[in-house]
C-alpha cells in the first residue's frame, strides 16, 4: 500500500476572519490536481473551520483539521471544544499535541493519550506531533525521548486503531526559528521512530503509517526534504500562511 504523502498547514493563532477567506481563495484557485494518495490537511483556528470546510469542501483530496480538542466527550467544560463537535462540523482531522500545546498548556503525554481515545471514537484522524527540544538533541538522546512520546500517547492503541493515525516529527529547535532538520536528520529520526512501531505492532504497520516532518518547511527545502525515504511531507507553520510559498510545498510532494 502507498503511503499518503501530505502537505498539512497549521496556521496556528494567526490571520482575522478576512484574511483566512483570502488565503483559502488563493489556495482553492491554484487548482492543484492531487493524485489519489496525496493529501492537503489545513488546521486552521476554531473559528474559521466552518468557513474552510465550506469553501474546500469541494475540492478533491482537501481536508480541514483544528488545531486541538478536548479530551471529555461533552458536559461543563467552558471554553473547550469537543470531538464530536468537530465531526459536526465535518472537520476530518485534529492536531493532538503539538509542542506549543505542550510548553504553554502543560499537556503530558498521558493527557494526550486521552485526546487519542476521544479523537479517535469521535471517527477524527489525529495528527500526533511529537519532537525534542534543543537540550535533548545536544545530549544526543533525541531517539529515546521521542520513542517515549510514542509509547506514552499511542502504544496503548491496537494496530488497527494506530493505522488511523498520522504522526508528525517537529523538532522543538527547528519550529519558528529558520532553522530546519537537515534532511538527513529528518530521515534519521523517521527511521527511528519506523523502527519504534515495527517493534511495537509489525512491520506492515510501520510502514503504513504517514510520518510528516515539521520545522520552518519552506518552499525552497521541501523538495529535499520530502524526497527522503520516511519523510511522507510535511507540517507547516509559517510558510503555510502564504499561498504562493504553500502551494510550492504541496507541488513538492512524493
Ligand atoms: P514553522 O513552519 O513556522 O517552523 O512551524 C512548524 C510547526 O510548528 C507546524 O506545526
Amino acid at each position: 500500500m502507498l503511503r499518503k504523502q501530505i502537505a498539512a498547514a497549521n496556521w496556528k493563532m494567526n490571520l482575522s476572519f478576512q484574511q483566512a477567506e483570502q488565503l483559502l481563495d488563493s489556495l482553492v484557485a491554484q487548482s492543484h490536481s492531487l493524485s489519489d494518495n496525496r493529501q492537503v490537511i489545513l488546521a486552521v483556528p476554531f473559528p474559521y473551520l466552518d468557513m474552510a470546510k465550506k469553501k474546500t469542501s469541494l475540492i478533491p483530496h482537501f481536508f480541514i483539521a483544528a488545531q486541538n480538542c478536548y479530551s471529555k466527550k461533552a458536559g461543563a467544560f467552558t471554553g473547550e471544544t469537543s470531538a464530536d463537535m468537530l465531526v459536526s462540523l465535518r472537520v476530518t482531522h485534529v492536531l493532538v499535541g503539538h509542542s506549543e500545546r505542550r510548553e504553554y498548556f502543560s499537556e503530558s503525554n498521558q493527557f494526550l493519550a486521552e485526546k487519542i481515545d476521544a479523537s479517535l471514537a469521535a471517527g477524527l484522524t489525529p495528527v500526533f506531533c511529537c519532537g525534542e527540544a534543543l537540550p535533548v538533541r545536544e545530549a544526543g538522546t533525541q531517539n529515546a525521548f521521542v520513542a517515549k512520546q510514542l509509547s506514552e500517547s499511542l502504544f496503548h492503541l491496537d494496530a488497527e486503531q494506530l493505522k488511523k493515525i498520522i504522526i508528525a516529527y517537529e523538532p522543538i529547535w527547528a519550529i519558528g526559528t529558520g532553522k530546519t532538520a537537515s534532511s538527513q536528520q529528518a530521515q534519521e529520526m523517521h527511521a527511528a521512530i519506523r523502527s519504534e512501531l515495527q517493534k511495537k505492532y509489525d512491520a506492515a504497520t510501520a510502514e503504513s503509517i504517514s510520518i510528516l516532518y515539521g520545522g520552518s518547511v519552506k518552499g525552497s527545502n521541501a523538495a529535499e526534504l520530502f524526497a527522503m525515504k520516511d519523510v511522507d511531507g510535511g507540517l507547516v507553520g509559517g510558510a503555510s500562511l502564504d499561498a504562493a510559498e504553500f502551494s510550492t510545498i504541496i507541488d513538492a510532494l512524493k
